[in-house]
């Protein structure tokens, strides 16, 4: 990550060629099995909080032929924005026009048969095919038709086909419990999803590409690719299995970096307390520092007390709560306001990285970037790339 110390308060970075690198090497590694699948890099919830325009473009320099969002806009935007490769769009809402999307040569997901049934009468109405992909719930109990409705919406799909409103590009479900390996979840939904095919066979219908995996699936499980793998936080460097392995274990490299300036610093005496609710009590003197960053940038309370920042290549703990705007910290002797406060990133010069902060917040890394990376954060974001092409 480049050097830039112009910023004022605080700056998120992320390194577009670490995405680009991690998605070469997550193609790769698919590639090295025989009849390898595809890959579509998930870029919804602006890029998992790392920016949409510029986490699509490494991902498809890193090799993705396919991306996804969940959102409508998400997708047009990304048209917008010069994409023209296959995108895939997953949630809709009852009454969605699907006409942009039709229009802009972007697949949509079919969850249920009142879905195809709208998807199928923008179709008609534009005069052009729908790409659908059929969604079977095969166990999360989330999106997509249950096994008790599949051969209806296959019956409605293959229908449509025939009359010349859609095409079926894909059949798909998602894990529940990819993360835990031996899950028998895991080997169920395979079977239910083994099931599902079948059924759509006998249907007569030949989708393109069959999906299952998530980042965990990708990268620990070769039995659910089949023809095309869904990749999110795996790309941006973040390891989707924490109890399994690490990021480093991986060879991925987390592509954000959160940092701020102190905006004061000062020494606590003996017996100080810090922020509201004094739940932290000074049991030594330490020098502080004023991080002006909080729960209205993305940084989650849940971090009071428990959270560490680098200062000065050393480690110092959050103190007491995260406020809205800013948060305590302990730095090193010396340390002058405007001095660099590292929240996370990399993780390669023993700074934190989102994982050690989902874990001091009882959450999971992807929660931390989006949040903080994300819209709802006022932190202001730039992205870096080694030659200048990605940003
Ligand atoms: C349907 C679907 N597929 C794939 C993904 C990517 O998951 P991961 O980030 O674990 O790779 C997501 C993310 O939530 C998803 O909702």
């Amino acid at each position: 990550m480049s050097n830039h110390e112009d910023y004022q308060r605080a700056e998120i970075v992320v390194d577009l060629s670490v995405v680009r690198r991690n998605v070469e090497q997550l193609c790769e590694a698919v590639a090295a099995h025989s009849d390898g699948p595809a890959v579509m890099v998930v870029v919804k919830a602006d890029g998992y909080g790392h920016g949409l325009f510029g986490s699509a473009r490494a991902a498809r320099a890193g090799g993705a032929t396919w991306l996804g969002v969940a959102h409508r806009d998400e997708a047009l935007d990304l048209r917008e924005d010069g994409d023209t490769g296959r995108i895939l769009a997953w949630l809709a809402m009852p009454g969605e026009d699907f006409g942009p999307l039709i229009e802009g040569d972007v697949d949509v997901a079919a969850y249920s048969t009142a879905q195809l049934a709208e998807i199928i009468a923008a179709a008609k109405a534009l005069g052009r095919p729908a790409r659908v992909h059929l969604k079977v719930d095969t166990g999360l109990s989330r999106g997509g038709v249950p096994m008790s409705g599949w051969a209806d919406l296959v019956t409605a799909a293959r229908t449509g086909e025939v009359d010349g409103h859609v095409v079926v590009a894909g059949i798909w479900s998602h894990l529940a419990c990819a993360d835990e390996p031996d899950h028998p979840a895991n080997d169920e939904q395979e079977e239910a999803f083994e099931e599902a095919l079948a059924v759509a066979a006998e249907a007569g219908l030949e989708p393109e590409v069959r999906h299952l995996a998530n980042s965990a699936a990708a990268l620990l499980r070769p039995s659910a690719w089949y023809d095309l793998v869904r990749v999110g936080i795996a790309a941006y460097g973040l390891t989707p299995a924490p109890g399994v392995v690490s990021s480093e274990g991986l060879g991925l490299v987390p592509a954000m970096t959160v940092r701020a300036r102190a905006a004061l610093t000062k020494d606590l005496a003996i017996g100080d307390s810090v922020s509201y609710g004094h739940t932290f009590t000074a049991d030594r003197p330490m020098r502080v520092a004023l991080v002006p960053l909080g729960y209205g940038d993305g940084i989650p309370r849940h971090a009071s007390s428990t959270a560490k920042i680098q200062s000065r290549g050393k480690s110092g703990a959050v103190l007491g709560r995260v406020c809205m705007d800013q948060f305590v910290a302990e730095v090193p002797r010396g340390t002058l306001a405007g001095d660099e406060i590292v929240l996370f990133g990399p993780g390669e010069n023993g700074e934190p990285t989102a994982q050690h902060w989902a874990e001091w917040c009882g959450t999971i890394s992807y929660e931390i970037v989006t949040r903080i990376g994300g819209n709802a954060g006022r932190a202001e974001r730039r992205w870096t790339d080694d030659d200048g092409s990605l940003v």
